[in-house]
């Protein structure tokens, strides 16, 4: 237990980490929503995946459902950033509900490009998980052309219709290194494989790794905040892992960081993922130097600067809002 301490104690914080623009937006859509529409506003789904975030919203009179069939003719329903498949489109309309679509438009572009490609009769092969909300509404733009391939190990076994009719896509906040091998072994099974015109996986999940790999290579212990159900989240426990860290754990809150965890350790990474407000980080911070770690280094692999407009629906001014 009294494994001694190396060297001095410190965090690496990594930056890029926290809000995406994609998350950032549909946040705020969904204030903007309750302050011109007045409470209850529904949320389908959660609207990102941080119980922190949703907690909150509730406390301001945001409701969260499962599915449209559970919101009252006539209200206003946001759809949330992993985007929907046109069956929920198409059920809210005809429930008279009135859509706020706070897809990211980073999966909307992912959307765009499953529907060329199956309009040219393309078998689309999705990379992503199973069940993740995002992968159904992908999937949904093209049921009948789109086969999910939920790991490398998967690219092995996938049945395709002709194997020179085939193109991948991406979940957008899965692990690069990850993807690319489960693109490299369908290659191989199918030299044909089209390739989507840009990059899947998103700024924001690219440059969250590519800081926590920095991170990693000195770190004894990483801590990752974010939920256990945001897929961007999990993806930085895996990287650090790969990328040096002795350990690494996931925490929604700073008062979930066992005492043990820091047994011997000196120096702590920290990062969190798209959908974590930086109050959370700096919980951890604040505790991390309560606990001897008060020297904070950052760790800054790229810029963001990007950001998004309002879904178009909260672009009128206040007094437009119905
Ligand atoms: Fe969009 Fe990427 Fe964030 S897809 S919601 S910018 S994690």
């Amino acid at each position: 237990k009294d494994t001694p301490v190396t060297g001095p104690k410190r965090v690496l914080l990594a930056a890029p980490r926290g809000y995406c623009a994609g998350v950032d937006r549909a946040v705020v859509a969904v204030e903007k929503a309750l302050d011109h529409y007045g409470a209850p506003v529904y949320v389908r789904k959660q609207i990102v995946h941080n119980i922190h975030v949703v907690r909150e919203l509730e406390k301001k009179g945001a409701i969260f459902v499962d599915e449209v069939d559970e919101v009252p003719a006539g209200s206003h329903i946001v759809f949330s950033a992993h985007g929907v498949s046109p069956a929920v489109v198409n059920a809210a309309a005809e429930r008279g509900l009135r859509a706020i679509d706070a897809t990211c438009p980073l999966v909307t572009k992912v959307h765009r490009e499953a529907v060329r490609f199956a309009s040219k009769d393309l078998q689309i092969l999705l990379i992503g998980h199973e069940g993740h909300e995002e992968v159904e509404g992908t999937a949904g733009e093209a049921p009948e052309h789109t086969t999910l391939v939920g790991s490398p190990e998967e690219a092995d076994t996938v049945v395709v219709r002709d194997p020179d009719k085939v193109v991948w896509l991406s979940q957008t906040t899965l692990s690069v290194d990850e993807t690319m091998e489960t693109v490299r072994r369908l290659r191989a099974r199918f030299p044909n494989l089209q390739d989507p015109p840009s990059d899947d996986i998103c700024y924001a999940t690219q440059n969250r790794q590519v800081a926590i790999r920095k991170v990693a290579e000195d770190a004894d212990l990483v801590i990752v905040v974010g939920s256990a159900n945001s897929s961007n989240t999990m993806r930085l426990v895996d990287v650090a892992l790969e990328y040096g860290a002795k350990a690494a754990y996931r925490v929604d809150y700073s008062s979930e960081i066992k005492q043990e965890w820091l047994d011997g350790v000196s120096t702590v990474g920290v990062t969190s993922g798209a959908s974590v407000p930086e109050e959370l980080v700096q919980e951890v911070l604040e505790d991390l130097a309560g606990a001897g770690y008060g020297t904070v280094q950052q760790v800054k692999t790229a810029e963001e600067d990007l950001m998004f407009s309002l879904p178009k629906e909260l672009r009128t001014d206040s007094s437009g809002a119905q």
